[in-house]
């Protein structure tokens, strides 16, 4: 069978294909999982289902606060039109507690809070796994300049503060997460935008009552079903792959 559409590029979790329009591009959201850079993978079905929802919700909410976004509109189960961006080579990552790479590297506990949210950056390079750096690197190699951080920072922390407030909302603690910023032209003018996916695939998140976790860490560690967690993340938030209309977020107090 002949391809629907030109494939422009496959990641672990996505497939970009060329857009209807000049600009734009398909985003194909897979149910491949990989962890620890891919040394660990499964396919976790109706993951990729899960994801495309609720990066829409996330990316739409953005939108509504004025946070510019790459998303376009869904177009089914598993696409979404989105603007072909520039990717920035970057892992924009906002902590405001610790775990992860944080608590190993500075041997503290998880789940402590930070002083203030923490703004990292991993350069994106799967075959150097996706190391950290310093703005130093980020500026002296020319991927973005000090002006460009300064808006990626101010973004980030947007972003941050809007996930937070919708995740407390569902009862549910966002501890840290990664997104991706690109660039769109408009002839000399150029714009940062979030790109790539906001998902549990690329969050921390706990449920505030009893710390269970409901993110890709189930996956990471083993700690049972991760379409379950999407699951109950996705119903609370009243975003469900089937009868979105009825659905309400699930307040929790
Ligand atoms: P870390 O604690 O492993 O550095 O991860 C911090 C956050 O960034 C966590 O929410 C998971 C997310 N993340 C990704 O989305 N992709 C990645 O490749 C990595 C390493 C982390």
């Amino acid at each position: 069978m002949a391809p629907r559409r030109k494939k422009i590029y496959e990641g672990k979790a996505k497939i970009l294909y060329e857009g209807p329009e000049p600009g734009t591009l398909v985003q194909y959201f897979k149910d491949d999982a990989t962890a620890f850079n891919a040394q660990k993978r499964d396919v976790i079905e109706g993951k990729g289902v899960l994801n495309n929802r609720l990066s829409e919700y996330f990316m739409t909410g953005l939108a509504n606060i004025g946070v510019p976004t790459h998303f376009i509109r869904r177009i089914n189960m598993r696409e979404q039109l989105i603007r072909q961006v520039e990717i920035i080579p970057l892992e924009v990552i906002v902590r405001n507690f610790a775990a992860g790479s944080i608590s190993k590297r500075l041997g503290m506990e998880e789940g402590t809070p930070l002083p203030r949210p923490i703004v990292e950056y991993s350069y994106k390079n799967d075959a150097l796994g996706d190391p950290l750096v310093p703005e130093e690197y980020i500026v002296a190699f020319g991927w973005a300049n000090q002006q460009d951080l300064d808006d990626i920072v101010a973004l980030a922390l947007r972003v941050n503060d809007f996930l937070s407030g919708v995740f407390y909302g569902v009862g549910i603690k966002l501890v840290d997460f990664k997104i991706e910023i690109g660039r769109i032209w408009d002839g000399d003018y150029m714009r940062l935008v979030v790109a790539d996916e906001i998902s549990p695939d690329s969050c921390r998140l706990w449920d505030v009552k009893t710390g269970q976790k409901l993110d890709k860490d189930v996956f990471r560690r083993d700690l049972g079903s991760l379409t379950d967690a999407y699951t109950e993340v996705a119903r609370r938030l009243g975003v469900m792959p089937t009868n979105t209309t009825t659905m309400k977020p699930t307040l929790i107090n």
